[in-house]
């Protein structure tokens, strides 16, 4: 089993890393749990594929575990699944030494977290990742958010786990869309600072997109080796570090809300497109050559991700692309930090890019023949 220590000052934990994991998810967890008693939330997918195993694991353990199944997808991230969750921990008298476990993806894991952090002003939560983007990002580092009216994740908490299982066998039933879109951000942790690891990814992740577990939980012990290491020197994201995780976000973001947050794209595979925009923005403005660029854009495309503007078929310009930039939560008085790249593995971050530049660029992408 693969152990990766996160080492948040003051909140510390492990993520374990093992194909079969969810079948022993009981024993892991039976130590950080107060009673006998497991609360676990989760999606009605996840539990169509894998509350049996997990609850079976539970009473092999010798604990009883309550279930709250919450709709699939995106818009269950919300005030009224965020109260749900609340009202049920509540009238199950959660503690706050307790700790409610998130079995599923990113929307799952967002919610319970935040759920956990403002219950009773913050109890434990576990997470049990089963998307391939929860494994290698969202179920480490804290961030947990719900969306609102306004936007996405725009209200939530800094609020690390206890402890996080990574099982790659769970990714067996993950649909291949969903599976591809959490490969963006395997590939995003080897063009922030790791060469090696694109190279990596260039020669093994047609076996992990095809099944192969030992290339899955490589992939998966590498990206959050990188993620434990970021955000334990930059746990809240004030000190420069921690914004490099959102490689691809800027573009992807801009992309995502003129698709409407639709399944025309989703959010992995707008990180995908995004990550390939800022490699030929870098190419555009002097910082990247061009066969490194390229090299990004035909692993995106070999992976089955956009990796083309024009391919969306989107009618607007660059000028409205690049508005949808300005609601970004990381302006900082006006102007837009953008992850740029010099290199494969030399991803920086710019404080001073021209957004007009970015919207001629963005006309540019969307007119190539
Ligand atoms: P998701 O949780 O919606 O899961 C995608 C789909 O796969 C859902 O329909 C789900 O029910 C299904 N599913 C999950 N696991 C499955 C399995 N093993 N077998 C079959 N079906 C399964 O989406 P996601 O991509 O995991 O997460 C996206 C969310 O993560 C977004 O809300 C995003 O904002 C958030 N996110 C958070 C962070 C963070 O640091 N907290 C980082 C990145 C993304
Ligand atoms: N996914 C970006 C972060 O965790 O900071």
């Amino acid at each position: 089993m693969a152990v990766i220590s996160v080492a948040i000052a003051g909140a510390p934990y492990d993520v374990r890393i093992e194909a079969g994991l969810l079948r022993s998810a009981g024993t892991h967890c039976r130590p950080f749990l107060r009673g006998n008693t497991a609360l676990v939330v989760t999606d009605a997918h996840v539990a169509s594929q894998w509350r049996a195993p997990v609850e079976a694991s539970f009473v092999e353990a010798g604990i009883a575990s309550e279930w709250l199944e919450l709709p699939a997808g995106e818009a269950t991230k919300s005030w009224q699944y965020l109260a749900q969750t609340v009202d049920w921990l509540l009238a199950r008298e959660i503690e706050r030494k307790d700790n409610v476990i998130a079995l599923g993806g990113g929307v799952i894991g967002d919610l319970t977290g935040f759920a956990a952090a403002v219950v009773k002003r913050g109890c434990g939560f576990i997470q049990l990742p089963t998307t391939l983007l929860a494994q290698v990002d969202s179920s480490v580092g804290g961030k947990t958010a719900i969306n609102t009216a306004q936007g996405k994740n725009l209200v939530g908490a800094f609020h690390q786990p206890s402890l996080v299982l990574a099982d790659p066998l769970a990714l067996d039933t993950l649909p291949p869309r969903e599976l591809r879109a959490g490969y963006a951000e395997v590939i995003k942790y080897g063009l922030i600072d790791d060469p090696l690891f694109f190279v990596w990814c260039e020669a093994h992740g047609a076996q992990l997109l095809a099944g192969d577990h030992a290339a899955r939980a490589h992939a998966i012990a590498v990206s959050v080796a990188a993620k434990a290491r970021i955000v334990a020197a930059d746990e809240k994201e004030t000190a420069g570090l921690r914004a490099l995780l959102n490689l691809g976000h800027t573009f992807g973001h801009a992309l995502e809300a003129e698709t409407g947050f639709s399944d025309r794209l989703i959010h992995g595979e707008a990180v995908a497109l995004g990550m390939v925009l800022a490699a030929r923005f870098s190419e555009d403005q002097g910082l990247m050559q061009g066969h490194e660029a390229h090299r990004v854009a035909a692993h995106v495309a070999a992976s089955g991700l956009p990796a083309e503007l024009r391919g969306l078929g989107l009618t607007c310009d660059g000028e409205r692309l690049v508005s949808h930039m300005l609601h970004d939560k990381k302006m900082e008085s006006g102007r837009l930090p953008f992850l740029l790249m010099r290199g494969i593995g030399k991803s920086f971050l710019a404080k001073d890019v021209d957004l007009g530049q970015v919207a001629r660029f963005l006309d540019s992408e969307l007119r190539a023949a």
